[in-house]
């Protein structure tokens, strides 16, 4: 039997975008544009940094690592690399970032039940905070 090559090309073309849609994976979680917008009540100040980076340690380094660079998947056992979160601070904004972190999604835990929205906010002062200073911004 012999494929007609249309036909061969409506199984591969599936297969091919499905791989690609692997190696775009992080990007394609996106917030809604209302929480999107939702802006940060607590200012960015050194105090807010600092109590972020302790709570930083305690709630996300085992996953994302001590320097929120993200970790291998040989260090934590899941199937992907961590999310790197000084480039996904770079491209969200805060009220992406809450968003994402009070809903959770996979190995994602959601941070909601029990975890102050302000406790949140340090974080992502903090994350932010690195952020800028990668892009030369912060002193
Ligand atoms: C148990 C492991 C684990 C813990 C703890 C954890 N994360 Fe995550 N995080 C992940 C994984 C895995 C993903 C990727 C989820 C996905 O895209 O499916 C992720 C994704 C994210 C994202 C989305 C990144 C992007 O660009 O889309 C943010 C932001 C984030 N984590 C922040 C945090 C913060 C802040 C904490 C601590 C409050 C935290 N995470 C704790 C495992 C974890």
């Amino acid at each position: 039997m012999t494929i007609k090559k249309p036909l061969l090309l409506f199984a591969v073309v599936p297969i091919f975008i499905y791989s690609l849609s692997g190696l775009a994976w992080g990007h394609e979680w996106i917030a809604p544009p209302a929480a999107s917008k939702i802006e940060n009540p607590i200012a960015a100040t050194t105090e807010s940094i600092k109590t972020g980076y302790a709570l930083f340690q305690d709630y996300c380094a085992s996953c994302h690592g001590k320097s929120s660079q993200g970790l291998a998947p040989s260090v934590t056992g899941f199937e992907i690399t961590t999310p790197n979160l000084i480039i996904s601070s770079q491209r969200h904004t805060d009220g992406d970032l809450l968003w994402k972190i009070q809903t959770g999604r996979g190995k994602m835990p959601s941070f909601q039940n029990g975890v102050p929205p302000s406790d949140i906010w340090h974080i992502i002062n903090y994350l932010k905070s690195r952020a800028q200073k990668k892009a030369g911004t912060f002193k």
